[in-house]
């Protein structure tokens, strides 16, 4: 058992941070800090868990589909690939990338709610599997351009179930007042239905709905599938139409800091085909393939991100800051959601973390801080931060304000490490300027 929350992090004889067996000061040495590091067999392992437990526990194509949201670039999709899992994109950059890494875009489905025409053409030219459809005008525009390239497209409709999950307002996407999707209760759900059925650009696969993220019960999903269970019933008895897909989207959570609870993946995927098979019977309609669309809860735990200290400022009776060579320009999370983390200093790991402190990134911004008021070994100039939970949302959202470069990321694997992603260069900054 590990001390921290990632089981993959642990002290080694040195007193060092190590991650997934690799002491992390020279990983923080070798390839420079800020530096995202991902355990690569960490990924591979959540892959196949998803993919074996709905093979297990659904029927037919069931599948998951990763979420490239959390995490893009051309390394995952490789890896998704040769671990047998498809994935999501929600633009064509992630779907250019995608591609470019030789991934095979028909096992890919298409978000967005305001895909543009552009978005549309190249996605249905390159062969992707599905597009979610979100809305009428997106679905006669998309019925035209596959008229005009002679191709049917397979197509999901994005249904709003109506459901509140109980996470930050910005990551709950399942509610009727959502910008995504149609929702049921209001009648659209079943306008855009019989839209589809009678457009002959495209082929209606079935539904899709995604009610948030970072969710620990399994109640919100249940409840969705249910609704969607119902939906189905009802649009097979209105119009004779009977899904063969039903895309649950993705949600699962992760637990970033140790009073989060432990989310069984395996079990919320079995309690859920219980409950799915149990409607379809109720309803009397098949039983649909499966779809999740797991993101955070493949990538997050798999990552870490080192930082090198700066300033150590300290105010009486007030706070103690640690300022570090990255922040929101690498990981905006807590700027945004308030998301928690925890951090070691990597160099310091066995000692006593009874400094508290709190991490202050290096944009001219207040805001600017990745945790508050947490447990640190006591920190100084040139010590290594690393911080927990960093693989999802955080590269993907990485920005260069003030003009800093984002890090690279290397993966670490079999206890050799390699780049993945080079650090970006000032050159790289400046390059589309003119
Ligand atoms: N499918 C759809 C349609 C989604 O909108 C999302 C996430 C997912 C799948 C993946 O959900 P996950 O398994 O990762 O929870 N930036 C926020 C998270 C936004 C999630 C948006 N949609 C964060 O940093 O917490």
């Amino acid at each position: 058992m590990s001390e921290f929350v990632m089981e993959n992090c642990t002290v080694n004889a040195s007193g060092h941070l190590a991650f997934a067996g690799v002491d992390t000061t020279e990983l923080a040495k070798e390839y420079g800090t800020p530096l995202m590091l991902l355990d690569e067999e960490k990924i591979r392992e959540n892959a196949r868990l998803y993919k074996n437990a709905m093979k297990k526990y659904f029927t037919g194509n069931s599948r998951p589909l990763y979420a490239s949201k959390a995490l893009s670039y051309k390394g995952i999709y490789r890896i998704m690939q040769e671990e047998g899992v498809g994935s999501d994109a929600v633009s064509c950059g992630e779907i250019y990338t995608a591609k470019s890494a030789g991934f095979d875009v028909s096992n890919m489905v298409f978000h967005g709610n305001n895909k543009t025409g552009d978005d549309l053409r190249y996605a249905v030219r390159v062969g992707i599997g599905r597009i979610v459809v979100d809305g009428e005008e997106e679905l006669e525009e998309l019925g035209k351009i596959c008229k005009e390239q002679g191709i049917r497209q397979k197509i999901q409709l994005r249904i709003t179930p109506g459901i509140d999950p109980h996470t930050h307002k910005a990551i709950s996407t399942g509610r009727v007042d959502s910008k995504f999707g149609n929702a049921i209760v209001t009648g659209q759900a079943e306008k855009i239905t019989r839209a589809a059925l009678s457009n002959e650009g495209v082929e209606l696969m079935g539904f899709h709905c995604h009610v948030g993220s970072q969710i620990f019960e399994t109640e919100p999903f249940v409840s969705a599938s249910a609704i969607m269970m119902e939906f189905i019933a009802d649009m097979k008895k209105k119009t004779g139409f009977e899904a063969a897909e039903l895309n649950l989207g993705g949600g699962f959570g992760v637990r970033y800091v140790k009073q989060h609870p432990y989310f069984d993946y395996e079990k919320a995927i079995e309690e859920l085909s219980v409950k799915i098979k149990e409607q379809a019977i109720r309803y009397g309609v098949k039983m649909p393939d499966i779809m999740l669309e797991p993101g955070r809860s493949m990538v997050a735990a798999a990552g870490i991100t080192l930082y090198t200290v700066g300033s150590v400022k300290e105010i009486p009776e007030m706070k103690n800051y640690v300022s570090i060579d990255g922040g929101m320009t690498d990981n905006p999370r807590y700027a945004l959601y308030q998301s928690q983390y925890e951090a070691v200093i990597a160099n310091k790991a066995a000692e006593k973390a009874d400094y508290i402190c709190s991490i202050a990134g290096r944009c001219c911004e207040s805001g600017d801080l990745i945790a508050e008021n947490i447990p640190l070994q006591k920190a100084k100039k040139g010590d290594i931060l690393a911080v927990f939970v960093t693989g999802a949302y955080n590269y993907s959202m990485a920005s260069n304000y003030n003009r800093l470069p984002r890090p690279a990321i290397v993966t670490v694997k079999d206890g050799k490490s390699a780049v993945a992603v080079k650090r970006e260069s000032y050159e790289d900054l400046i390059r589309n300027d003119v």
